[in-house]
């Protein structure tokens, strides 16, 4: 499924970035090319991002208002 639109990233995509350590959402975006064009998709990729590494707790994985916002940037 297409996640974000701008850059054509799937969720498959996404997930294999978070597989592969990029475990913020920030970094997610840096390796995929998500969310740096309107932005629109950012929640969604955090939402996948969280599935794949599991709870925010559990893993330390925190995003920020000021994360998303530089990511939709
Ligand atoms: S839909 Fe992802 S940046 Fe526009």
């Amino acid at each position: 499924m297409i996640v974000c639109h701008c850059a054509v990233v799937g969720d498959q995509q996404i997930a294999a970035a978070a597989a592969a350590g990029a475990t913020t959402l920030s970094r997610v975006c840096a390796s995929t090319g998500a969310g740096r064009d309107c932005g629109a998709c950012v929640f969604s990729v955090r939402r996948i991002l969280c599935e794949s590494v599991g709870s925010e707790a559990d893993h330390g994985l925190v995003t920020t208002s000021a994360e998303v916002d530089r990511a939709a940037s």
